[in-house]
């Protein structure tokens, strides 16, 4: 049964439609979405393209959408200005104007460089997110963050641009590997870890792949209904949305450690996630054992707990970390399972716990 969720935001209120084998109707929800575009430019990549984009193209071409359908590589290396200024180009060689619309048909990456070249082209056009990952079906495509990577570091070039719309159909999961899938996982754990702890314990419970697919529409729901909460209270990213980034301070150490190569986002999350609850505990505010059953959760779903990484680089990351503020920085820790708060500290302070456990 078809799951709607409305994003309110004052002016630009869309809705999540969540629904098994939404993507064959995908043109006549766009249709309705964008009543004055005479066509739409739709990015995707090399992975998915090949999957879904002859049934997308045709499903919008029957509604009566003029179509482009343009692949960028898969993999992170395409949220880049180069990419983006090609898509620029590509979108003006197809006489895009400011009353169509691009449609993200991809993972995190496609929805990110195609969000911020529709923010960015014609001072802006519309773009609907059609998520075909875990990861940017709980995630990314919610929140109208859009933004490519720069020499300097990840998303640091990007825009609040939110969507028309986002159309998520599970079953596209289905053709996702166990490696990306359980790079949603940690995401979804993520949720909850910091906002709801029932569903924390019944992420342990269902215990695998197989057992969250028997629940899907139900835990997607949940994780957007979360975000979208989070992110009407703080749309700008200033309090409350920074909850979101539990665990990511360390994992993003992993990740630069790992050269974004030898892990997954998620798992670098995942990993992030442990060292952050045990940061909480030395700080006394998260209790004793949060750590541990938040590692057993992410066993069954084939994440790690930590990850290697050299101390340099670990200075590094959280020197770099986009939520430092001057000397400080502020992190994501654990009241409780389920109640996440941010923990503003000296980056100091920080670095002499985080050298308890990974200094040289
Ligand atoms: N993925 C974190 C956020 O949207 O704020």
């Amino acid at each position: 049964m078809k799951k709607i969720l409305t994003v309110d935001l004052p002016g630009r209120a869309y809705d999540i439609e969540i629904e098994r084998g939404l993507l064959s109707r995908v043109g006549e929800r766009c249709r309705a979405l964008l009543p004055k575009a005479a066509q739409v430019f739709v990015v995707t990549d090399s992975h998915v393209g090949p999957l879904y984009a002859a049934q997308v193209e045709a499903s919008l071409t029957q509604a009566g959408l003029g179509c482009t359908v343009h692949t960028v590589p898969a993999g992170e290396e395409s949220k880049s200005v180069e990419r983006l200024s090609q898509l620029w180009e590509a979108m003006m060689a197809a006489r895009i104007t400011r009353t169509d619309a691009v449609i993200a048909l991809g993972g995190g990456v496609v929805g990110d460089l195609a969000g911020f070249a529709a923010a960015t082209a014609l001072r802006g056009v519309d773009y609907i997110q059609i998520p075909t990952t875990l990861l940017a079906q709980v995630d990314s495509s919610v929140g109208g963050k859009v933004a490519v990577d720069l020499q300097a570091g990840k998303n640091l070039a990007g825009a609040f641009w939110q969507p028309k719309g986002v159309l998520i159909d599970p079953e596209v999961l289905t053709t996702l590997t166990d490696r990306t899938f359980s790079d949603g996982m940690a995401e979804v754990i993520k949720y909850g870890c910091i906002r709801d702890r029932a569903f924390f314990d019944a992420l342990a419970a269902w215990g695998s792949r197989a057992g969250v697919m028997a629940h899907i529409e139900e835990v997607i729901y949940t994780c957007c209904d979360l975000k979208r909460q989070v992110v009407l209270r703080d749309e700008r990213d200033t309090g409350e949305r920074m909850t979101l980034n539990f665990g990511h301070t360390v994992g993003h150490a992993f990740e630069l450690a790992g050269n974004f190569q030898d892990c997954t986002h998620g798992q670098g999350v995942a990993a992030g996630m442990c060292q952050a609850a045990w940061l909480g505990t030395q700080l006394g505010i998260t209790p004793p054992g949060t750590e541990g059953e938040i590692a057993r959760v992410l066993a069954c779903y084939d994440l790690p707990t930590s990850l290697p990484c050299p101390w340099p680089v670990m200075e590094e990351a959280v020197g770099l970390d986009k939520k430092n503020a001057g000397g400080a920085i502020r992190l994501v820790v654990l009241e409780e399972l389920g109640r996440a708060r941010v923990n503003p500290m000296e980056r100091f302070a920080l670095l002499e716990l985080l050298a308890r456990r990974f200094g040289g």
